[in-house]
């Protein structure tokens, strides 16, 4: 995973991080959620809906790290894949429940992508998030909630993500997580199409 780089970004401009309340934040259906970070997971781009949903200002955001928006209920082996996936060269879909600043959450799903630049390096990293309908919302939470609880205790941090993974993998019935994510995200597609269907039929 990549390290945390508090020491890059002035105290002066660091957002702070807030306790969560409890409260959902809702954003539209049609809106999309965007940033983009360098290697280290530092955010260099995010658009003004980021910055709306979040509650952070564009100048708190960029030159800080990723986490800045980290939800406790999410579980480091999600994290974990995400990263390893990216650094990989590869593309991930992920549900995940972000903080605001206000210490509102909003769940997103994301589809994070590295860049690359000239000899097909990776040069920074890129993540689209689009709404989640509530039902799905319900069941990830649930999800998490388990694989936090694999991770919980006072093992190291490394043996705590591999018991999160475990827990993780455990419930995906031999899907891999992406697969598990579209069975979901599928759906929702499906049902999308239905209700345009339907609104064209009404009119
Ligand atoms: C392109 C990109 C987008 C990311 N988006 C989020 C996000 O929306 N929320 C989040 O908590 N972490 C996001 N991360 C992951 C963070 O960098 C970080 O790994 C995560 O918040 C866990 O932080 P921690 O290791 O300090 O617990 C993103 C990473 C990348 C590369």
């Amino acid at each position: 995973m990549a390290p945390r780089r508090w020491s890059v970004v002035p105290a002066i401009m660091r957002p702070r991080t807030s306790t969560p309340t409890g409260v959902e934040r809702e954003f539209g259906r049609e809106q999309i959620i965007v940033s983009k970070t360098d290697l280290q997971g530092r955010i260099t781009y995010a658009n003004d809906v980021f910055c709306d949903v979040s509650g952070y200002r564009e100048g708190e955001l960029v030159g800080a790290p990723h986490n800045v928006i980290r939800h406790p209920d999410m579980p480091m082996a999600v994290f974990q894949l995400l990263w390893d996936t990216v650094q990989a060269g590869e593309e991930l879909f992920a549900y995940v429940v972000n903080l605001a600043s206000d210490g509102g959450h909003y769940w997103v799903l994301a589809h994070v992508t590295p860049s690359f630049g000239p000899g097909g390096r990776i040069v920074g990293y890129h993540s689209n998030r689009r709404w989640v309908p509530p039902q799905v919302r319900r069941q990830m939470a649930a999800l998490y909630a388990d694989v936090r609880r694999a991770e919980a205790g006072d093992a190291p941090k490394k043996a705590r993500i591999a018991a999160g993974t475990a827990a993780l993998h455990a419930r995906l019935d031999g899907r891999t997580y992406d697969e598990f994510v579209w069975s979901f995200a599928g759906a929702d597609a499906d049902a999308a199409r239905a209700d345009a269907g339907r609104a064209e039929a009404g009119r």
